[in-house]
């Protein structure tokens, strides 16, 4: 039996020679940051997502700190959804905002207008949206009108969703911002790198600044705002460009192999697959399943790699944010859907490539490793 990883990292071997001739380029050159290669990336990437403006940050963090400082977080509280990553909640600490933490619904692993109505307060400035594992949730537009009657903003991080839409509407386009992240493991890479598109002219402009230590201007050494170094560099660039030139062909290659799992795991007993919601386009960054209450996650997994050679990925997320040691301060309130879903949530294998053997390598897997369980229970 051959391992079967949790996910791979794929950059073809003719894009690895594009990508290191541009290399190349930039060392021959010296044209080390915020060159062609960079300027070219925000360029594509905001065709994609039919945003105005694309800005190239170092990271997603960054992607998600820099315009919350510019929409005015300081002081403020901002809604997030418990069950994200770390940095959602870490990029409002960092703009000076205080999170609030709200529930999410089962079927979408994100807020609803409920969720979003019950955490907001006289202090809250605005909500941000996550649309975890790639899934754009049809609350968006709801909560986005919800925020735009009540003066709030809307803004969306959207780590996992690159090429992800409902319908017809591309995640990142729906409140004032959003980001992304370019992290290994996401649909598309940079190696690291993040990007915040817009379709406001003010938020393109201040984020260009607070990226390049709050300049004024490239050539200017002339500080105007509490900037850093969020720079993308000209070699992270010319890996995202050709990432990018692959998102459409990734896309498909993770709706095959997840349209595989809907079909090979129909109706199997201890797991419910998520299924996106009519008129979404999921890119699977993560292809999300339920495991039924009772199971234990931690040893369903040994299991399947013990036996079956089958890795399972990190959960998104397996402790929500107000479980998390740092943010006890913030952690008020009942988030029983979220901690119902963290606790028993599986990402099953996903990547380009990924064979027909591959899959129902881990479809047995799980099939034998269930069956197990009910027998015993
Ligand atoms: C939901 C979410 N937000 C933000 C980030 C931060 O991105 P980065 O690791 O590129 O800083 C990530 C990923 O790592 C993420 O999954």
């Amino acid at each position: 039996m051959n391992p079967i990883p949790a996910a791979k990292i794929v950059i073809p071997e003719e894009d690895r020679k594009a990508i290191l001739a541009r290399i190349d380029e930039s060392l021959k050159t010296g044209a080390l940051t915020l060159g062609k290669n960079g300027k070219e990336f925000e360029a594509d990437f905001a065709k994609l997502v039919g945003t105005k403006h694309a800005v190239a940050v170092n990271s997603g963090t960054s992607s998600i700190e820099i315009p919350l400082r510019v929409l005015g977080v300081a002081g403020k509280e901002v809604v997030v959804p418990t069950n994200t990553f770390f940095a959602t909640a870490a990029g409002v600490v960092h703009a000076g905002g205080v999170p609030r933490f709200a529930d999410i619904d089962a079927r979408t692993l994100a807020l609803t207008l409920e969720s979003v109505k019950k955490a907001v307060t006289p202090k809250t400035a605005g909500v941000v949206m996550v649309h975890i594992a790639g899934l754009v949730s049809p609350e968006t537009p709801k909560i986005a009108e919800f925020c735009k009657a009540k003066g709030l903003f809307f803004f969306e991080d959207a780590a996992h969703a690159h090429g992800s839409s409902l319908n017809g509407r591309m995640a990142g386009t729906f409140g004032a911002a959003a980001s992304f992240s370019f992290y290994p493991t996401k649909v598309i890479t940079s190696a690291e790198g993040g990007m915040i598109v817009t379709d406001s002219d003010d938020i393109a402009a201040q984020a260009l600044q607070y990226r390049d230590q709050g300049k004024e201007g490239f050539l200017t050494n002339f500080h105007v705002r509490m900037g850093y170094n969020w720079r993308m560099s000209e070699l992270h660039a010319a890996v995202g460009v050709f990432q990018l030139k692959r998102l459409a062909e990734f896309m498909r290659e993770r709706n095959r192999v997840a349209s595989e799992y809907q079909r090979r795991l129909k109706g199997l007993e201890g797991l419910t697959l998520l299924t996106p919601p009519a008129g979404s386009v999921c890119n699977y960054y993560k292809v999300v399943a339920l495991l039924d209450r009772g199971l234990d996650r931690a040893s369903v997994k040994k299991e399947l790699k013990e036996r079956f050679a089958v890795s399972l990925s990190g959960e998104v997320y397996d402790t929500p944010l107000h479980k998390q040691p740092v943010f006890q301060e913030y952690a008020r309130g009942k988030f029983p859907v979220a901690d119902d879903v963290c606790a028993r949530h599986v990402c099953l294998p996903v990547f380009p490539g990924m064979s027909d053997e591959q899959v129902a390598q881990v479809v047995t897997g799980l099939e034998q490793v269930l069956a197990a369980r009910k027998v015993a229970s």
